[in-house]
């Protein structure tokens, strides 16, 4: 068996690194229009970082995984073809801001039936809108001189900064297909990939818009849980309550569950923005208005509660910022990963520049470059990116976390505070931490106070 996988971002990378590794008889090529991207998968500097990833690369990597610019020849060669490009969401005319934006995963398809030369089996992993395989379906169907192609939808659930576990132990894999002989037969040749390592019961097999769908529901439901959880943590500080406390007890109720319960500044990352556009841009299209204004809400509440965290910092520091250093400790949209799609610190960063603060930034993946292109727009003087956290909050008025990296935690935040003018301010996204506070979420603040 040959498989490609087109797109070499943080899906296909990590999912293609697993079947290698599982699958040691099964020839998997990576490919990637971005030459530089491919170079950096086949050198010491991993372009995405993951726990756990570099060692699999290490293993796998010209033994039955290579990375390759080869886009035809790997064509050609496959039996089954994974397409892992992005989706973004589109930002000109219908359905600007709301609509995925296909043009990436129309001309993979084009590719693909340029140079197939055999039947092949097309594995939509990318998060789309639903019926996407429908329209791949007949691009392939109009340009192939006969050749028979199966599609099928195999959502990707990983989480990234977990991404290596989720896909060794997934909670489920996913696989819609045609209700024909031949759909199933190519849903039972994926099936048997990933019967390599995960249990059977944990395949899932649906039609094709079934998981096309349960894709988008499954992040709208995760996102809306912590919209709805930020939403609660606004009643918190206006009523005194704890929300860490409220959220404890609802999820021990066994209907509700512990998980995705954690107040934050805001969710971020590449897929629960899009995907609750994409589910809203869906209900609109089929007239579904109310239900369309619901899903919109939940994006709607992440972007209030990035909003009041910013707002809280101004408020904090007497109203105003202007010229005062605050130290950005993370950058990242979650810890272990350098992802800086969709971050909330973006956010929070742009509205403290537009105050005329100044910031120094430190994430322990993220690069400068990166930091400094998700903050173009409003890049001046003011910012700085700080090669450690100390350095970031060396003389700060204030230190906001926005990512929960553990080396944070071992900070000597009595060091820190000496340096800082007073009063002093820690933010966590949640609370305004007081050295008590930093001491029970577990920093290392023994020194301070004394
Ligand atoms: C992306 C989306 O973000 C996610 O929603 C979707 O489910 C899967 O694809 P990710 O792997 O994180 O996930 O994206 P990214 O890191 O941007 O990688 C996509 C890669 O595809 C890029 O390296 C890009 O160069 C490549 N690509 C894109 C192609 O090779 N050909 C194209 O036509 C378009
Ligand atoms: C998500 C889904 O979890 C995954 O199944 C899907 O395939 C892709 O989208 P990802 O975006 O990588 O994965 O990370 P996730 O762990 O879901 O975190 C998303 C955002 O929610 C982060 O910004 C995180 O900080 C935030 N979050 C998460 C909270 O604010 N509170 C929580 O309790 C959990």
């Amino acid at each position: 068996m040959n498989i490609c996988c087109i797109g070499a971002g943080y899906v296909g990378g990590t999912t293609m690194a697993i079947i290698a590794q599982r699958c040691p008889r099964v020839q998997t090529t990576i490919v990637d229009m971005n030459a530089a991207r491919i170079a950096a998968w086949n050198s010491d500097a991993l372009p995405v970082y993951e726990p756990g990833l570099e060692e699999i690369i290490r293993e796998v990597r010209g033994r039955n995984l290579i990375f390759s610019t080869d886009i035809a020849g790997a064509i050609k060669r496959a039996d089954l073809i994974f397409v892992c490009v992005n989706t973004p969401t589109k930002t000109y005319g219908l359905g600007a801001g709301r609509a995925a934006d296909l043009r990436y995963i129309e001309s993979v398809a084009r590719t693909i039936a340029e140079h197939a030369g055999s039947p092949k089996i097309i594995v939509e992993k990318s998060t789309i809108p639903v019926k996407t395989a429908e329209s791949i379906s007949a691009i392939l169907a109009a340009n192939t001189r006969g050749i028979r192609f199966q599609v099928l939808s195999n959502p990707e659930f990983l989480a990234e900064g977990t991404a290596i576990g989720d896909l060794q132990n997934p909670d489920r894999v996913l696989i819609g297909g045609e209700r024909t002989p031949e759909g199933e037969a190519a849903v039972k040749t994926l099936a048997e990939i990933y019967a390599s390592w995960v249990p059977r019961e944990r395949i899932i097999t649906t039609s094709l818009w079934s998981s096309e769908l349960s894709k988008l529901v499954a992040n709208a439901f995760l996102a809306q849980r912590i919209s709805s959880i930020n939403a609660i943590s606004a009643v918190c500080e206006a009523t005194g309550a704890d929300i860490d406390e409220v959220a404890h007890v609802i999820g021990r109720d066994s209907r509700i569950g512990p998980k995705f319960l954690k107040a934050s500044i805001g969710f971020g990352g590449s897929c629960f923005q899009k995907d609750i556009l994409n589910l809203v841009y869906l209900c609109d299209h089929f007239g579904l208005s109310e239900v369309a204004a619901y899903w919109e809400h939940v994006v709607r509440m992440n972007d209030h509660q990035k909003k009041r965290f910013s707002t809280r910092i101004v408020k904090a520091l007497f109203n105003t910022v202007a010229e005062k250093k605050i130290a950005i400790l993370g950058f990242a949209f979650k810890k272990n990963t350098n992802d800086v799609r969709e971050s909330p610190a973006i956010a929070v960063c742009r509205d403290l520049l537009a105050e005329h603060a100044r910031l120094s930034v430190y994430d322990p993946k993220v690069t400068p470059e990166d930091i400094r292109r998700e903050l173009a727009d409003a890049a001046d003087s003011r910012l700085t990116i700080a090669r450690t956290a100390y350095e970031a909050c060396e003389g700060a008025h204030a230190i906001a976390l926005l990512t929960e990296w553990d080396e944070f935690k071992a900070l000597d935040f009595a060091r820190i505070f000496a340096s800082m003018p007073k009063p002093a301010f820690v933010f966590d996204g949640r609370n305004i931490l007081d050295l008590p506070k930093l001491r029970t979420l577990g920093f290392q603040a023994s020194g301070i106070g004394r």
